[in-house]
């Protein structure tokens, strides 16, 4: 029987809109969750937005609106990106729901009253962009490096969490489970960083200086840190019709918030509550243009995800980003790179594919995916009727590589393609004593394409759908078992071929 399958991603700044890291971050999670639904898993999928803090204040009043009235504005488009990208969460999270705060303020008294968090003068120096006290230590050649802004020289108490008696909990954590941070180069960084003591954690920013975000329980004159306020989110928002869903199976983040927010604060966080661990912290590299960091601090090289989707539609950049980046790595955008995908492997492979078996099985068997008996297979059949692909695409995914998975069903893409020059149905076509054979190759076409409406279905969820309603089959999702070769198209009538990748030419305006 199928279990169930928590995931989540990191929650988004409001405080600018989505950009292509963000869009991938929540395709790559959204792969992830449909992938566990064709395995039957019962999934909560959480994804949303991060709606508190300094940065979000300065925007707003910039802005000079409230910043509820701003976040309210900002999260809408992420909410609306995700829509357009078929982004299958359970629920849209919001650091500014009620619910969340509740939960935010339950942990803080749980640990002040533990003796976790105590009350300190702190004379040093703050980084504005990161919200964050900084120390000598992390300069660089004598600099503020550029990731810090602007660093301002500050006096005032605060509250801290204390995280060096934890340390060494969670170094065995680590040690005890290899498979904790993905990829493992990922997990040495890490375990870098855990090598010297931890300083404490200041959770509280004074009201005088930040009005934005959820009051201490035990003193209203300051509100919570940004950082702990959003970490909170993947247990606030973890209850199903009252039931709890905890731990996480899989948790996605990108490289720049592994240290120290998700591999250091967020697990001490949770041994200091008592709560298991997440199963799996995912960490994705970055995209980049040609070869500038996109970034919401970089005006040059952002990419808007918002054309593209409209010009070519919501699986064509779910492709792209799937197929085209080695997860864990860097990966660099470019309209060129986008372009060649979209015209070859979706147009010309895939999207031909399709189309030609349509409209054979359309002209020369009258739209019914022909019978065929085992007298007439031939040796070039083998080769659509293996199922290593399957193996192969599950295994991919299990490594947390859906770029080799896609790599492997758009193998199978390609042997179709060879099969159709090779069989060369058009010619047996001609010879009435070649009917027989025609119909193992148009059965051999029909299921090939069926099998791959299965095997994009968590990659490609829409262009699955249309195939599978052009050939007249229930609408996903669809149990990946049966991506195994079949005859169950046996007699079955298709409809017509729709173009499911218009080429460029005709498209662009
Ligand atoms: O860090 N390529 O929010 P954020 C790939 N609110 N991924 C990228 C990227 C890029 N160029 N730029 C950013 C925050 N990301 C916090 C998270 S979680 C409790 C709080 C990724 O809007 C980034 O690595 O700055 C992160 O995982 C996500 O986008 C949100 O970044
Ligand atoms: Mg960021």
């Amino acid at each position: 029987m199928a279990g169930s399958y928590s995931l989540t991603t990191a929650i988004d700044y409001v405080n600018s809109s989505p950009h292509l890291g963000h869009a991938y971050e929540k395709v790559l999670a959204d792969f992830f969750a449909r992938h566990q639904r064709s395995l039957e898993a019962n999934v909560l999928f959480l994804t949303g937005v991060d709606e508190h803090g300094q940065k979000v204040q300065q925007s707003a009043q910039r802005e000079g609106i409230e910043p509820q009235a701003f976040c309210d504005e900002m999260s809408a488009r992420f909410a609306s990106l995700h829509k357009s990208l078929g982004v299958s969460s359970s629920k849209f999270v919001r650091t500014t729901n009620a619910g969340h705060k509740v939960v935010v303020r339950e942990w803080l008294q749980k640990l002040h009253d533990k003796g976790e968090i105590f009350f300190q003068e702190h004379e040093g120096f703050y980084s504005v962009r990161q919200e964050q006290f900084v120390t000598e230590k992390d300069k660089v050649d004598g600099q503020w490096p550029e990731i810090f802004g602007e660093v301002i020289e500050t006096k005032e108490p605060n509250y801290y969490f204390r995280l060096e008696p934890y340390r060494a909990r969670l170094l065995q954590h680590l040690a005890d489970h290899p498979e904790f941070i993905v990829p493992g180069f990922r997990r040495n960084e890490l375990l870098g960083a855990l090598e010297k003591p931890l300083d404490d954690l200041c959770i509280s920013r004074p009201k005088s200086r930040l009005t934005w975000g959820i009051p201490l329980p035990f003193d209203e004159n300051y509100v919570t840190y940004v950082w702990f306020d959003a970490l909170v989110n993947y247990y606030s928002f973890a209850t199903v019709d009252g039931v709890l869903r905890w731990p996480p199976d899989l948790q996605i983040i990108g490289k720049d918030i592994l240290i120290p927010a998700h591999g250091v604060y967020w697990p001490i966080m949770l041994m200091a509550l008592d709560l298991p661990l997440p199963k799996h912290l995912l960490v994705h590299g970055f995209w980049t243009n040609s070869g500038a960091k996109i970034s919401k601090s970089n005006a040059k090289s952002l990419v808007d995800p918002v054309p593209y989707v409209e010009k070519f539609g919501p699986d064509a950049l779910r492709f792209f980003v799937l197929r085209e980046m080695v997860l864990g790595q860097d990966a660099d955008f470019s309209d060129e790179r986008f372009e060649t995908r979209y015209q070859s492997d979706l147009g010309k492979k895939l999207g031909n594919l399709v189309q030609r078996t349509l409209s054979m099985i359309g002209r020369y068997r009258e739209g019914r995916v022909p019978l065929y008996d085992g007298f007439h297979l031939a040796p070039a059949d083998d080769v659509l009727r293996s199922d290593d692909v399957v193996e192969d695409y599950r295994r991919a995914v299990d490594q947390f590589a859906p770029h080799l998975a896609l790599q492997a069903v758009w193998e199978l893409v390609q042997r179709a393609n060879q099969y159709v020059e090779e069989t060369a149905p058009f010619k047996l076509a001609k010879d009435p004593a070649q009917a027989k054979r025609l119909d193992v190759v148009l059965a051999h076409l029909a299921e090939t394409i069926r099998r791959l409406s299965v095997l994009i279905q968590a990659a490609l969820p829409f262009t699955a759908e249309k195939i599978r309603a052009q050939f007249q089959l229930p609408a996903g999702p669809v149990n990946l078992s049966e991506a195994k070769f079949g005859n169950s198209l046996r007699d079955h009538v298709i409809g017509q071929p729709v173009i499911l990748f218009p080429p460029l030419d005709e498209k662009t305006p």
